[in-house]
This record gives C-alpha cells, structure tokens and sequence, in this order.
C-alpha cells in the first residue's frame, strides 16, 4: 500500500520511510520494543496512505495555500486510510497511528480534535516524526530548514501541537545521532504482518 501511494506522490512515499525511521528512533529512545515497536514502524510508513483516496488536483497542486474546499479533502485522509486499513486484519495501533496523526495536544487537530492523553501514545510519536520530517525537507511549496530553525520550530509547537516530552526526546535523538533516515527492508516489520 506503500509503494502504490509513491506510484501517485513520490515525495510522500519517501517522507513515509523516512517518518518510519524517526518514529523507530524515537520509540526505541523511550524504550518501546516487540510488537508495539513494530506497528509504530509500520504506522509511520503507513499513516498517510489515506491520501491515496484524494483527487488527482491534490497531487498536482504546488501552492501552500489550498482552497476551502481542497483543504476540507485533504483532511479526510486519516479517516480514508483508517478505513481502508480496517477491511484488513491489521492491528489497531497501526490504525491509531493513520487516524490520529493530525490530532493535536490542545484538541485543534482533525479528524476529531482529540486532545491529550486522548491521542494515542502511537499517534503523538509518528506525529513528532511527521513534522521533524516536513520541516526539515524540501516540498515544492516550502525550502527545507536548517537543523537549528527546525528545534526552534519543534520546540515552538511542543505542548500547543506535539506532545513537549517527545518533542524534546526527539531533538535529543537527532542531537546525539543525525538525521539518518534510511529505513533498510524492514525485517522486523515482516514478522507482524504475517502473524495477523
Ligand atoms: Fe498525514
């Protein structure tokens, strides 16, 4: 499902390997393993894979600022992708992940402004490693920033947007580590999707 989003949107099947490769990282950083682990890594390459279900004008659109009404479709990938994931025997926490990525800490996010400790544990890291990941990249709207701007950006959206505590674990990571992002053949996401 993956690799069919990148047939339509090259860059966001790259993001999406890149979002799994933080999201690994910042999981291991609070010492999240086995299963658990493994659907937040198969979350983070999944969660926009809603964005399949959009219009071929989304796709082809470069402006940042999006009409009401295209804004409105774009925000209906969380649940398209929930849905679609559903018709699966998937496992819920990487559901949790493709529906709630866009929620945010002060309940302004969608699909259903969840606020808090609402939001899964497994939906705030992807959401950290989503927006380290926007910022810090080039998209045909907007210049990737530097390593220096993005934590003044993460830190600025830390408690409003993103959970604080992981915002701060996930500066300390590429800190300590870089950005390396590369994400191999996953061999440990294998093992999950067999077993269900
Ligand atoms: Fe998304």
């Amino acid at each position: 499902m993956a690799a069919a989003l990148g047939q339509r949107d090259p860059y966001t099947h790259a993001h999406a390997q890149r979002v799994a490769a933080y999201s690994r990282r910042l999981s291991e950083r609070i010492g999240i393993d086995g299963d658990d682990l493994r659907a937040i890594i198969l979350g983070g390459m999944l969660h926009d894979v809603g964005k399949l279900g959009l219009s071929d004008r989304i796709f082809s659109n470069k402006q940042a600022a999006l009409s009401k009404e295209m804004l409105g479709e774009v925000q209906s990938h969380p649940l398209i992708g929930a849905q679609l994931l559903s018709k699966f025997k998937c496992p819920k926490a990487i559901i949790e992940v493709v529906l709630c990525h866009h929620e945010r800490m002060d309940g302004s996010g969608y699909p259903f402004g969840l606020a808090g400790g609402e939001i899964p544990l497994c939906a705030k890291i992807v959401s950290v490693a989503d927006c380290f990941d926007a910022i810090t990249t080039d998209r045909p709207y907007q210049r990737r920033k530097s390593l220096t701007h993005a934590f003044i950006i993460m830190k600025e959206m830390a408690g409003a947007c993103l959970d604080a505590e992981l915002t701060d674990l996930m500066i300390q990571e590429i800190k300590a580590n870089g950005t390396e992002s590369i994400l191999p053949v996953d061999p440990i996401a294998t093992p999950l999707l067999q077993a269900v």
